[in-house]
């Protein structure tokens, strides 16, 4: 018997591998809401963030925002209280809801999508900015730019591999190699590229970090 969206491929050969699938994002749910559980505050924005934002290098319009998981909305909060509009998705339910508690506390409103990346359909040229930090699914990358309109902004900032030597995240997959961003952006405008050492909230991890523009 053959499934007729998998046209050759019998259905007893496809359906381990669709329950694998969905199985992958209930694990991160259950790791990330486990960890997350007992938090305080979801804590400062992102340093490269506010580096973005801060003085008159570079002018991001207020607009419509997507932050790529969003975790406990550190950083969606940060757009939100800039002027945007933000959508903040996450696999996680406790680190929405404590996304959204803070919000309410700041006064703010944000759109806070509970979902899995691997299976959300993102909107056609619908962002002015997107944002995606502490987060790696290299299959989300022509996703990210569909849905960014043209002009509009990425800004990327995660590990790097040397990071394997510091600390976590230690998975290659989660880890970017020198020079990737580059290569995976190298259709838009650089404004701004830096790998090393630097400091999130505090803490030194090795990272990549990009600020892009798609081409009008
Ligand atoms: C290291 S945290 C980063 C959170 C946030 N970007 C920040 O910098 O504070 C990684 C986040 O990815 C989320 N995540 C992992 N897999 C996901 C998936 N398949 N879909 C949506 N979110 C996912 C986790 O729930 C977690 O909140």
């Amino acid at each position: 018997m053959t499934y007729p969206c998998v046209w050759t491929v019998p259905i007893e050969v496809c359906l381990p591998f669709v329950i694998i699938f969905l199985k992958m994002g209930t694990a991160d749910k259950v790791k990330w809401d486990a960890r997350y559980e007992g938090k305080k505050a979801p804590g400062e924005p992102a340093d490269f963030l506010q580096m973005i934002f801060s003085g008159s290098s570079w002018v991001i319009p207020p607009g419509r925002s997507l932050d790529v998981a969003t975790g406990r909305g550190r950083n969606a909060l940060f757009l939100a209280r800039m002027g945007f509009t933000v959508d903040a998705i996450d696999i996680s339910t406790e680190g929405l809801r404590q996304g959204k508690a803070r919000a309410t506390v700041m006064g703010l409103s944000l759109n806070w999508i509970e979902a899995d990346l691997a299976r959300f359909p993102f909107p056609d040229s619908a962002y002015g900015l997107i944002l995606n930090v502490n987060f790696l699914d290299r299959l989300l990358i022509p996703q990210i730019k569909k849905a960014l309109e043209p002009g509009g902004y990425v800004i990327f900032d995660t590990y790097l591999i040397d990071q394997q030597n510091l600390g976590h995240p230690r998975n290659p997959a989660f880890l970017l190699q020198h020079n990737e961003l580059l290569t995976l952006f190298k259709d838009y405008r650089i404004l701004c590229y830096r790998e090393g050492k630097f400091s999130d909230s505090g803490k030194e991890s090795f990272r990549a970090q990009l600020l892009g523009q798609k081409p009008v």
